[in-house]
């Protein structure tokens, strides 16, 4: 099996760790040869590095392990690029969270004004990601989980729309493990789905196991009564109770369209009013991650730079992550495995805009991702995927004109904003918190 050049993208991200480890546990169907980390931040990517080389020495000396913040060193021979960068890092999550709380509008990462002010730093932070890939291993290709991944996507489909780059969301995937749990099965895996919507915006249509037999009933009768909360919960990345929360709500989300289920983040704009109550305005998302994964990501770090050994190490492989892995080999190795990815519509869906960055199943080859047919989807879908889709596009072009016009016109048009004026005042806040960050509009 041919060995691959990985670049990590983010190389002080949280997740760092959890992936090496997850991609040393699947070196048996991913070989790698060398594996780098970039980011800009030279001192938090260090300790992360520095933590990883002690790891790597320990399980897979013969990898090949640099870190860096030259560009040209980490973009040159490299086959793929997995990129997980926060612009702005966790002090301006907090802000994005905080700063729509203070009008009761929704305080979220990805979703109402948080979400936008987040894709308007992202946008230039990933197409500098994209042109130095281009420019020093042209052959390689991204895999991106950068979020907002929806103004993400759509950023670089008008911008650089011949890039080989794939955007992915792990949201599908933790809730279909819930699902496979529900249901006694070993694994997600064992599951056929027919999923469709935008990012962090979607809703399962069918689901069947391997021979056919139809999973919805089940699990519609399970979710109508406890959302996605388990029977027996599990370990990994969505485990505090401001998550359960989330996935319990989920039971309300489904209420709405009983034909079928829904992504867990439905409910920041299905039910914004109760969001904003359930949401404390000095102690956000933000907060709470700051003092748990990110303290624990960093504090176990130096402890195995001052050991210069894992012995005790709390690290976890981060098993779900393994989706990237099957992304990887799908295009390495032409395995057409079929995945939910964010490409454009082009038809999939087949009464909706041609040119929205959709999340749907695809055959993913060596020459990239082939969209399977969804057709036509139902009125009350439609009309807010319509309504979400013109909120993303609006915000690529805020950012490529640099327009305060279509920038306030996104944010009213988010269902998590109840008005214009409304939109206009976290707007101007948001200008100023993010003046280091934004293009300067007019
Ligand atoms: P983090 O802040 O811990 O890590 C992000 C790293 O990116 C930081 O080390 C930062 O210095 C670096 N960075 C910022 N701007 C950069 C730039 N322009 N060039 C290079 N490096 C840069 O954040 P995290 O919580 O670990 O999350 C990382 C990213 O992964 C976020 O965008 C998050 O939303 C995303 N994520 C996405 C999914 C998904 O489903 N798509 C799942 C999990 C996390
Ligand atoms: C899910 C989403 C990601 C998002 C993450 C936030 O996994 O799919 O897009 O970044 O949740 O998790 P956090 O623990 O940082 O709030
Ligand atoms: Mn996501």
């Amino acid at each position: 099996m041919k060995k691959h050049s990985v670049l990590v993208a983010g190389g002080g991200s949280t997740f760092t760790p959890g992936i090496v480890l997850m991609l040393l546990d699947n070196l048996d169907r991913f070989p790698i040869r060398s594996l780098k980390f970039y980011d800009n931040d030279g001192a938090r990517q260090e300790i992360v590095a520095e933590a990883c080389k002690v790891l790597l020495k320990e399980k897979a000396p013969q990898i090949e392990f640099t870190y860096t913040t030259d560009p040209e060193v980490a973009f040159t021979d490299v086959d793929f690029v997995m990129a997980h960068i926060r612009v702005g890092k966790y002090p301006m999550r907090e802000l994005d969270e905080k700063i729509p709380l203070k009008y009761g509008v929704v305080g979220q990462e990805t979703c109402g004004p948080g979400g936008i002010a987040y894709g308007m730093r992202s946008i230039g932070g990933v197409l500098e990601l994209v042109k130095y890939m281009e420019k020093y291993s042209p052959n390689a290709w991204m895999l991106n989980y950068s979020n907002p991944a929806a103004i993400v996507a759509e950023a670089t489909r008008v911008l650089c729309p011949d890039s080989k780059i794939l955007n992915i969301c792990d949201m599908p995937i933790g809730i279909e493990n819930r699902m496979a749990n529900i249901l006694g099965m070993e694994s997600r895996k064992e599951l056929e789905v027919m999923y469709y919507g935008l990012n962090h915006f979607g809703w399962w249509k069918s689901i069947t196991d391997k021979n056919g037999a139809d999973m919805m009933p089940a699990l519609k009768e399970y979710v109508s009564k406890n959302g996605y909360v388990p029977p027996n919960p599990e370990g990994g990345q969505h485990v505090e109770a401001s998550w359960n929360d989330t996935f319990a709500k989920a039971k309300d989300v489904y209420a709405l369209d009983p034909e079928t289920l829904p992504n867990t983040y439905l409910k920041y704009y299905l039910f914004p009013d109760y969001v904003v109550e359930h949401s404390n305005p000095e102690y956000t998302r933000a907060n709470e991650v700051m003092d748990n994964r990110e303290k624990q990501v960093f504090t176990e770090c130096r402890k195995i730079i001052e050991l210069g050994n894992s012995e005790g190490c709390e690290l976890e492989v981060d098993e779900h992550a393994s989706y990237i892995v099957d992304l990887a080999r799908a295009i390495a190795f032409n395995t057409k495995e079929r995945m939910l990815l964010i490409v454009e519509n082009q038809g999939a869906i087949e009464n909706f805009d041609s040119t929205a960055m959709v999340e749907i199943p695809c055959l993913v080859g060596s020459n990239g991702p082939e969209p399977l047919r969804v057709g036509s989807i139902p009125q009350f879908q439609h009309g807010m995927m319509s309504q979400q889709v013109s909120v993303e596009k609006l915000v690529a072009e805020a950012w490529t004109e640099k327009s305060y016009q279509k920038l306030w016109q996104a944010i009213t048009l988010s269902k998590t904003v109840p008005s214009a004026s409304v939109a206009k005042s976290i707007l101007d806040d948001l200008v100023e918190a993010n003046k280091a960050f934004w293009p300067e509009l007019h």
